[in-house]
């Protein structure tokens, strides 16, 4: 068994961080996203993974991922254009050869890992395994109808008039027939070969299609909002309390993991919270569900539910909340004069 990770994709709507970043390595509690996704597969015994990669961002998946060998498995690199998910397992076809595989995507995790999926569609010799979860808009998913035993009847990319709630989430896994499928359907009407349209397929062929309905967690990353989201989950659920910096004149309280390299002044530290490598925090309160990254610095401000990547100065703001800074980035409140000064990035939101 392989794995196939897709790393692809503009991230149009996570702009201005994708200018400078593949949306997969977005950080989640100091942590690219797509490291979540590759832990987890190291949790199962696939030793091999493909990751498809977009021109635009595919050298900073290279720079991340590097061959695998911090996860133990060996990376294989696939260039592809976006022009869907089952385009990207064509793409991918020499690498996967008649493997059975799973496919990950690279900005979507969950709270209940790959592995227990992995020995099912094993041990029931399935020829697909996908994972649902009841959503509140439908419309925007893949969605799956099921017969009683959990085999899937129809799906629909997309539906304007939804047949039920159940989404497809990023996890799917396949025997070498979805290669028969994917040959048989034909672009859908955003242009794209949809994966949807290829298990359809399988179900149409008569092979051995299945769903499982997760119970826990499902992090999809596409959005600024989904990111706060899923950084506050994620902290939520492995922050430990691990102060190792210095905190001298502070408080700390709750869940909070500062780097022994960071250095923490006359400030409030209220977890669940991490504080990176080589920052430095002073005279500042820093709030629940934050994450500041490395070489970052936040001074005489308040701070709560943020995401700070590297290297960003943040000084005399009294109240920052809901906010996701960039790498390299500066948030300043000038103390003399009452007007707002901007240097802001293409596509960048500011509400002030
Ligand atoms: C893709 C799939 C869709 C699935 C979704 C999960 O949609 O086509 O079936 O529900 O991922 O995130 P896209 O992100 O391409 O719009």
């Amino acid at each position: 068994m392989k794995a196939l990770v897709l790393s692809g994709g503009k991230g149009t709507r996570l702009r201005p961080l994708t200018f400078t970043l593949a949306k997969q390595l977005i950080p989640v509690a100091n942590k690219p996203i797509l490291g979540y996704v590759l832990d987890q597969i190291a949790e199962t015994k696939i030793k091999e993974v493909g990751i498809v990669i977009a021109s635009e961002t595919g050298d900073y998946v290279k720079e991340y991922v590097g061959d695998g060998s911090k996860w133990k498995f060996k990376v294989t690199y696939i260039p592809q254009e976006p022009l869907g998910l089952a385009h990207a397992v064509k793409t991918a076809q020499k690498f996967l050869a008649d493997d059975s595989f799973i496919m990950c995507l690279g900005d979507n995790v969950t709270g209940q890992g790959v592995k227990a999926l992995v020995e099912k569609f094993e041990k029931q010799k399935l020829d697909s395994l996908i994972l649902l979860k009841e959503v509140d808009d439908p419309s925007r998913f893949g969605i799956a109808q099921l017969d009683k035993k959990g085999n899937i009847v129809k799906l629909v990319e997309k539906p304007k008039v939804p047949m039920g709630n159940l989404a497809i989430i990023g996890t799917y896994l396949f025997s070498n027939k979805v290669h028969k499928a994917i040959e048989q359907i034909k672009p859908s009407w955003r242009g794209e070969l949809e994966i949807t349209d290829a298990i359809q397929e399988m179900v149409n062929m008569g092979f051995k299609a299945k769903a499982d309905i997760l119970n826990s967690w499902w992090l999809d990353t596409g959005k600024k909002d989904d990111i706060l989201s899923a950084n506050a989950r994620i902290l939520d659920e492995y922050i430990k309390l691990d102060v190792k910096g210095e905190t001298e004149g502070s408080t700390i309280e709750g869940r909070v993991k500062v780097d022994s390299s960071s250095k923490v002044v006359n400030s409030t530290i209220r977890g669940p919270c991490i504080i990176g490598k080589n920052a430095k925090i002073e005279n500042s309160f820093i709030g629940p569900y934050t994450s500041i990254g490395d070489n970052s610095q936040v001074t005489n401000s308040n701070l709560e539910y943020c995401v700070l990547m590297e290297n960003v100065v943040v000084k005399d703001v009294e109240r920052m909340e809901d906010s996701l800074i960039g790498k390299n980035a500066t948030v300043t409140k000038n103390l003399k004069c009452g007007t707002i000064k901007l240097h802001v990035g293409d596509y960048s939101e500011v509400e002030v």
